[in-house]
C-alpha cells in the first residue's frame, strides 16, 4: 500500500483517516502482509533491520498466515527482522495458553526464521516493584532499534489500541494499565469465564504506538462496526484511543465491509457521493429519512427530502407522496404470516410463492438452538401450517456446556445403571474419568474426548426435545456433528471436504423447496460463519440439479444481531402467545440458561436476547407507519 494508493481511498469529506474497505477480511489480511513483506525485502536489501510492532488477539491471525505462507513457499526471511508485541497480560505466566508470548509462538514466531532474542515482548511475570524500569527498558529497545517501521494494530470494542484503555493520554508510554470492563469481558471466552481474566495488563503507550513510521489498523466483523465508525468519522478524544491515529501521517484502517457498514459512505453514501437510485438504494434512504426525521414513511414531506440531502431523489422520481407510497408498499410485501407461501393466494405480492402447497423445508442450525432462538416463531409456524420441516444440527455444540452440568448428567447415569441393575462397566469407566478428570482440570484446558461427548449428548437431548415441543418428527431431526467443529477449543478448523459433503449429501437427500441458514456473513471468526460456508460450498456443488432450481435460500440471522430494515424481504409477525411459545422452546436448552460458558458482554438470557429483537424489529415497521405487532422474525433471500 502506498501513500498515493491512501489518498485516493480517503474520498470521503467524514473520514479523517484513510480507509480501505474489502469484502472479505482475508484479501485484506493479503494485502497487509505484501506490505509488510515488501517493507521487510526492502530493509534486507539496504542491508538494514525490519522494526515490526506486532499485535495479538483474532483480528491479525490471518496476516501471520500468510506471512508462514510466504516464508515457506516463496523465501520470505525474517533474519532481520525486529518485533516488539503491543502487550501482555498482567499477572501472567509466558507459558500460559492465554499470555500473548504464547500466541505469538503459535501463531508466527515457531513457524519462522526469526531470531528468537529479536522478539520482544512486554514480560507478564516482571515483579511489581520492577515493572517501571521493564516498560522504560522496553521504550529504550524500541529506541535503540530506530523505532518501529510498521505497526499492526487491532480495535478493541471499547476504541483501545493496545491496551490503551478509554482515558489513555495521547502522551501515554509504556506503563502497567488496568482493564477496562469491556475488555475483560472480550477475554472472558479465553480465559473461560471473566474471574479469571487478569485485572492488569502492560501495554506499549498511544504515543509509543504513534511514534511508529507506519501504522495499520484492522478490523473486522460488525462486532466493531460501531467503534470504528467514532475512531474514523467522531472527533479526537480520549474515550477512543483510536482515534487519536487521527493525528498519524502515515495510517491506513484496513476494514471488512461488516467492519464499514456504519461508516457515512456504506450507511448514507447519498451524503458522500452521487449514488445510483437503485429500488434498494431509495428504499435504504426513505426508511434512514424517516427514522431520522421520526415521522411514519406515507408522512415524509419535499421539504423533508430536500433538507436531508435528498433532493436528488425528488429530481429523478416525482415527489415525496409517490416515493413514500412506493416504499411503504415495499416494506408491508415483505410481512407474511405464511413463511412457506400461502395456499391459495395470489403470490405476486408475497415473499414466497405459494405452491407447491406443502413444502419440503431444510432449517440449518449451526449450534443447536439457534433454529429456535432465532426463528422459532416461523420454525413453529411451517410446523403448523403443514410443511414438511427438516431440522440439521451442523454442529454438536459441546464446548458450551458447564463441567458440573456435564457431570450431573454422568452421574445420572450411574445412578440409573445402580437402580435398574444394569451393569455397565464402561459407563462406570467413562464416569470414573470423567470424574478425575474434571477434579484436576486446569483453566482452559481442553475436555477429554469422553466429556466432549457426554456435553454434546446433552445438548443433543435439549434440541431434540425442542423439536418435540414444536411437533416434528424425530426422524426429521439431522445430527450432523461437523468434523470442522470438533477442537474442543473455541477456536475452529475452516470448513473442510468432510463438512461440505455432509452438507451436500443431506440436501440432496431431503431435496427442499426451502433452505434456512445463519446468514451470519460478517463473523470472520465464528462458527456460524464457518457453517454458511459449508451451506454455499454445497449449494455451489449441486445448484445444477433439477430440484435445486426450485429451492430458495433463506438467511436469518444469529442471536446477536438483526438484518438492517431495508434489507429484510420476510418479515413474519408473531402474537403475545406465539412469542411466549418461543420462550418455552428455548427452554429446553437448560445447559443454557442461567449464564452460560461464553457469556460475553451480554448478560441476557437467550430467549430475551430473542424476545427484544423480535420486538424490536415490530416497533420499527411499527414507527415506520405498518402495522403494529407484538414481534417479528425476519429473513433475507440469497440468490445463488
Ligand atoms: C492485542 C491488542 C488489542 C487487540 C484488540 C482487538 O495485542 O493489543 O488492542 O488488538 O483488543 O482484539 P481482537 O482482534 O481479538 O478483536
Amino acid at each position: 500500500m502506498t501513500t498515493d494508493t491512501q489518498s485516493v481511498q480517503h474520498f470521503t469529506s467524514f473520514e479523517k483517516i484513510p480507509v480501505t474497505i474489502f469484502s472479505k477480511a482475508q484479501d485484506g489480511c493479503k494485502i497487509v502482509a505484501e506490505e509488510i513483506a515488501s517493507l521487510i525485502r526492502s530493509k534486507q536489501q539496504a542491508g538494514q533491520n525490519a522494526v515490526l510492532g506486532l499485535a495479538t488477539g483474532s483480528t491479525p491471525k490471518k496476516i501471520y498466515q500468510e506471512l508462514i505462507r510466504m516464508h515457506k513457499e516463496e523465501g520470505l526471511s525474517f533474519k532481520n527482522v525486529i518485533s516488539f508485541n503491543l502487550d501482555e497480560y498482567y499477572p501472567l505466566a509466558a507459558e500460559s495458553i492465554q499470555s500473548y508470548r504464547y500466541f505469538m509462538q503459535e501463531n508466527l514466531f515457531n513457524h519462522i526464521d526469526i531470531e528468537p532474542a529479536n522478539c520482544n515482548i512486554p514480560n507478564g511475570q516482571v515483579s511489581v516493584e520492577n515493572i517501571k524500569q521493564h516498560c522504560e527498558e522496553y521504550e529504550a529497545k524500541i529506541k535503540n532499534a530506530g523505532g518501529i517501521d510498521f505497526q499492526l494494530l487491532g480495535i478493541g470494542r471499547n476504541g483501545h489500541i493496545g491496551f490503551n484503555e478509554p482515558g489513555s493520554h495521547v502522551s501515554s508510554i509504556t506503563r502497567l494499565i488496568t482493564l477496562d470492563r469491556i475488555t475483560r469481558s472480550d477475554a472472558a471466552t479465553e480465559f473461560s469465564g471473566i474471574t479469571n481474566v487478569p485485572r492488569k495488563a502492560i501495554t506499549m503507550g498511544v504515543n509509543t504506538i504513534l511514534g511508529a513510521k507506519r501504522i495499520v489498523l484492522l478490523a473486522w466483523g460488525e462486532r466493531k462496526v460501531e467503534i470504528v465508525k467514532k475512531a474514523v468519522e467522531g472527533p479526537v478524544t480520549e474515550f477512543v484511543p483510536a482515534s487519536y491515529l487521527q493525528g498519524h501521517q502515515n495510517v491506513t484502517f484496513i476494514l471488512d465491509d461488516a467492519a464499514a457498514a456504519l461508516l457515512t459512505r456504506n450507511k448514507t453514501p447519498w451524503l458522500t457521493e452521487e449514488v445510483e437510485w437503485t429500488n434498494q438504494m431509495i428504499k435504504k434512504a426513505v426508511i434512514h429519512l424517516a427514522l431520522s426525521c421520526n415521522k411514519p414513511l406515507l408522512k415524509l414531506t419535499n421539504t423533508d427530502y430536500n433538507e436531508n440531502g435528498l433532493s436528488s431523489l425528488l429530481v429523478l422520481h416525482g415527489n415525496a407522496y409517490d416515493i413514500n407510497i412506493r416504499v411503504f408498499n415495499h416494506l408491508q410485501h415483505s410481512i407474511t404470516g405464511w413463511p412457506g407461501g400461502k395456499p391459495g393466494a395470489d403470490d405476486t405480492n408475497r415473499p414466497e410463492r405459494a405452491l407447491p402447497v406443502k413444502k419440503k423445508v431444510l432449517i440449518f442450525s449451526p449450534h443447536p438452538d439457534d433454529d429456535i432462538i432465532s426463528m422459532g416463531g416461523t420454525f413453529q409456524r411451517l410446523a403448523d401450517q403443514g410443511h414438511e420441516v427438516h431440522v440439521a444440527y451442523q454442529t454438536s455444540g459441546n464446548i458450551a456446556v458447564a463441567d458440573d452440568e456435564a457431570f450431573r448428567f454422568v452421574e445420572f447415569v450411574k445412578d440409573f445403571n445402580a437402580q435398574f441393575n444394569i451393569s455397565s462397566p464402561d459407563a462406570d469407566n467413562i464416569f470414573s474419568k470423567a470424574g478425575s478428570f474434571l477434579k484436576q482440570k486446569k483453566n482452559g484446558e481442553i475436555d477429554i474426548a469422553e466429556l466432549r461427548q457426554v456435553k454434546g449428548l446433552i445438548r443433543k437431548g435439549e434440541a431434540r426435545n425442542t423439536c418435540r415441543f414444536v411437533g416434528i418428527p424425530e426422524e426429521n431431526v439431522h445430527y450432523l456433528n461437523l468434523p470442522f467443529y470438533e477442537t474442543g477449543t473455541i477456536e475452529k478448523k475452516p470448513i473442510g471436504e468432510a463438512d461440505v459433503k455432509i452438507i451436500a449429501e443431506l440436501i440432496q437427500k431431503i431435496q427442499p423447496h426451502q433452505i434456512y441458514a445463519a446468514g451470519d456473513l460478517a463473523d470472520p471468526h465464528g462458527t456460524h460463519k464457518v457453517c454458511l460456508d459449508g451451506i454455499f460450498e454445497a449449494i455451489d456443488r449441486i445448484k445444477h440439479l433439477d430440484f435445486m432450481k426450485e429451492c430458495w435460500l433463506w438467511l436469518y440471522k444469529g442471536a446477536w444481531a438483526e438484518w438492517d430494515i431495508d434489507l429484510i424481504e420476510m418479515a413474519v409477525p408473531m402474537s403475545p402467545e406465539q412469542l411466549l411459545k418461543k420462550r418455552y422452546g428455548i427452554f429446553k436448552h437448560q445447559s443454557q440458561k442461567d449464564g452460560v460458558v461464553f457469556q460475553g458482554t451480554d448478560s441476557r438470557e437467550f430467549w430475551q436476547r430473542a424476545e427484544e429483537r423480535n420486538r424490536a424489529t415490530a416497533s420499527l415497521y411499527n414507527k415506520l407507519g405498518l402495522a403494529e405487532y407484538e414481534a417479528m422474525e425476519a429473513f433475507v433471500r440469497w440468490h445463488f
